[in-house]
């Protein structure tokens, strides 16, 4: 495989992201270079999602694409991997016969293998229902990695989700919620933090939960200590306490599991960040109930009071749904009250998707009116864009914590960082300023999705070594 070069295109969550560094990982480790040119590369992957319809609209769309680009040079292989191709198996070949590799999920670690195969035997799918609870290459995050950044990084703690969103099609691709041992994961992040790494995202698609599959382990092998509470507090605070960490984060959590430890180890440890992404989807408790969400909008409003008393100078972030199959004007009338009620800083706003093999897409009787969710859309939009211009507006004048990310892309002369309660901010700087540089920026103005300042005190120089390409070994 030498000389080959591939390229990964990656879609939907920090899953799939971080899937895709482990991904590049495995093919560097077996002698091919990383190329961000498509054109260039012998092989493609397609690390794909489906949480929403038009998500296979853009696989399908880009795998038109690579036919030609396919026919062009001989020995060109194309992967298509995550999600989609999860729920869609033997679909992905009918709609697409050029594909080589089609693999789930759960078999990142297989990459290499099955380009091999396929280039020996002919186009492969393989995938896994399920991941081998013993078989740690099933955590992403314990094979190699190509990671994007290297000052900061990704650390899968679970894999999975066991709750049963009505909308949501993620526990059917990405199967039953495994936790990774703590000792494990805190190993992890020291050798990070040893190679340069002073970010830390903790991630998981129920945070809050993690742990209660191993406490339950534990207590059938015969354990009479382990409490059958989830651990994501003592995880938080271990992780926080490594030294030499500076920043640590983690997504995402669930408003029904949201416990007032994890709060309190949140307001206690100044590594965590003052950020929480607090998905809210609906504000109407029967639009709630009919999502299987397991709380209320007041037990929303009070955890999320209770997590700005405990935690200074908090952001929030959210997810929202509107057009779910039932939801009334009077529904959304709701969802746009609590929505204002919470002031969000920012948010992420969708219109219901209906998704095969979900509970909602089977209430069809109840579907909404696309142009009805459309002018809701746009209505719950103008609230969360009032509450995020507000809440960046308060920024003005302070001086915030940032990590460089590199020049600003539509002005070079500038610099974009992210504050700790993750907002971007787009700043001046007299000197020349590594990716990973800690600064003082002060804030001069706000918009809806960013912050401007000027840099005023570098306060930490990053130490992560530059990245030299693998070579391969012959
Ligand atoms: N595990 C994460 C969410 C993963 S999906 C969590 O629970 O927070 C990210 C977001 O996509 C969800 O929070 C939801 O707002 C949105 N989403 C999921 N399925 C959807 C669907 N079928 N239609 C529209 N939005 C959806
Ligand atoms: Fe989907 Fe709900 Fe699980 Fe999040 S918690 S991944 S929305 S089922
Ligand atoms: Fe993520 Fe999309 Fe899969 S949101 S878990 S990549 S369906």
């Amino acid at each position: 495989m030498l000389d080959r070069k591939f390229h990964v295109r990656t879609f939907g969550c920090q899953m799939n992201a971080h899937d895709s560094e482990r991904i590049a990982g495995l093919l560097e480790t077996d002698g091919m270079q990383h190329t961000d040119v498509e054109a260039e590369a012998d092989v493609v992957v397609l690390n794909t999602c489906c949480i929403r319809e038009n998500a296979d609209d853009k696989l399908y769309g880009s795998l038109g694409w690579l036919k030609p680009w396919k026919e062009a040079r001989e020995g060109r292989q194309i992967v298509v991997a995550g999600c989609l191709a999860q729920k869609d198996r033997e679909i992905v070949r009918q709609k697409a016969p050029h594909v080589d590799v089609v693999m789930g999920t759960h078999n990142v670690h297989r990459t290499t293998e099955l380009l091999r195969t396929a280039r020996d035997r002919g186009a492969v799918t393989e995938i896994f229902d399920e991941a081998v609870l013993d078989d740690h290459a099933l955590f992403p995050s314990a094979l190699p990695a190509r990671r994007e950044t290297s000052y900061n990084a990704w650390v899968t703690i679970q894999i999975g989700c066991d709750n049963t969103c009505a909308y949501c099609i993620v526990p059917s691709v990405r199967g039953k919620e495994i936790s990774r041992s703590a000792d494990e994961i805190v190993d992890e992040v020291r050798m990070l933090v040893l190679s340069g790494v002073t970010e830390v995202t903790l991630l998981g698609q129920n945070v809050n939960s993690y742990g209660r599959d191993l406490a339950l382990a534990a207590r059938k092998a015969g354990s009479t200590e382990t409490k059958l509470r989830p651990q994501f507090a003592s995880l938080l605070s271990r992780v926080a306490d490594i030294e030499g960490i500076r920043r640590v984060r983690y997504t995402s959590p669930h408003p029904k599991d949201m416990t007032l430890d994890v709060l309190q180890t949140m307001g206690a440890k100044s590594t965590i960040c003052e950020h929480l992404h607090y998905p809210l989807q609906s504000g109407s408790d029967r639009v709630l109930s009919l999502m299987h969400r397991g709380y209320t909008a007041q037990k929303y409003l009070d955890r999320l009071a209770e997590a700005r008393s405990t935690i200074d100078d908090l952001a929030v972030s959210t997810d929202i749904i509107v057009g779910f199959p039932g939801e009334s004007e009077d529904d959304f009338q709701q969802s746009m009250e609590i929505a204002a009620e919470a002031e969000f800083d920012s948010a992420y706003l969708f219109i219901f998707s209906p998704r095969e093999g979900t509970t909602a897409a089977e209430m069809t009787d109840h579907f909404v009116e696309p142009s009805v969710a459309g002018e809701r859309f746009d209505r719950m939009k103008v609230v969360l864009d009032r509450s995020a211009v507000r809440k960046h507006r308060a920024r003005i004048g302070l001086l915030e914590e940032v990590v460089v990310e590199g020049r600003n892309k539509r002005d070079p002369d500038m610099f974009t960082g992210r504050t700790r309660q993750n907002k971007l901010v787009h700043f001046t700087a007299e000197d020349q300023l590594r990716v990973g540089t800690f600064g003082m920026v002060e804030i001069t103005d706000a918009a809806r999705f960013h912050l401007s300042g000027v840099l005023r005190e570098v306060t930490h120089l990053p130490t992560h070594r530059v990245r030299l390409p693998v070579q391969a070994a012959i």
